[in-house]
């Protein structure tokens, strides 16, 4: 089922706002990740991992499912299809991915959050670099997902050759069909 355009570009909006909002959220948890592996002021440290803590429940969370969801919307209610095209079908699993591993990441990011937020905890096992390398490995999935949408290179995987196979055959039944009729009708 095709959507009528005015609801796509509605749909689209969506899909652009929570999917470069996930992006732009990784990479406000990136600059924090990186201040408290590196910082040298321990309330500042103490602080980034809360604030990451923070944004990954509130901000990442939300807009990756959002993102996942209105993608699926965009694809099955328009004629790009869920598995026609590369592209789609790449950020669809780079989509599932990112999600998965952040959701059970969020374990890793509550269990630093209090630590954090102890203040008996030893700073060292607070300084830890896994979070600067997770939001760097999405930072990079979701920039190549973004490549993809705006280039959105030409390759159709084989279901897509047959669906568009099968479109071109319906339709050139059909103008022979109207031309069948155009001729029977004439005079
Ligand atoms: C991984 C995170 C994602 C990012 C950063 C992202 C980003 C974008 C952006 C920026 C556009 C607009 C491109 C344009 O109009 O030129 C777009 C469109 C689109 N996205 Fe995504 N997307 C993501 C996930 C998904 C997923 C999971 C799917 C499919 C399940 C999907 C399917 C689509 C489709 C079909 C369009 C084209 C819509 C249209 O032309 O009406 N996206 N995406």
């Amino acid at each position: 089922m095709t959507m009528s355009p005015r609801l796509r570009k509605f749909a689209l909006t969506a899909h652009v706002a929570s999917s470069v909002g996930w992006l732009g959220a990784v990479a406000a948890s990136l600059v924090l990740a990186v201040a408290g592996l590196t910082g040298e002021d321990v309330q500042v440290v103490r602080a980034a991992y809360l604030g990451m803590n923070s944004i990954g429940e509130d901000a990442l969370v939300p807009l990756a499912l959002t993102s996942l969801l209105t993608g699926l919307v965009q694809s099955l209610g328009t004629e790009w299809g869920l598995f026609r095209h590369y592209w789609v079908l790449i950020k669809l699993l780079i989509n599932v991915f990112a999600a998965f591993v952040l959701l059970l990441y969020m374990q890793t990011l509550g269990y630093l959050a209090g630590l954090a937020a102890d203040p008996s905890a030893d700073l060292g096992a607070l300084r830890n670099p896994s979070p600067v390398l997770h939001a760097s490995a999405a930072m990079l999935l979701l920039v190549v997902a973004t490549a993809l949408s705006v280039y959105k290179p030409r390759g159709v995987t084989p279901y897509g050759w047959r669906k568009q196979h099968e479109e071109r055959k319906r339709r050139a039944l059909q103008r022979n069909k109207q031309a069948e009729q155009r001729t029977e009708s004439q005079p």
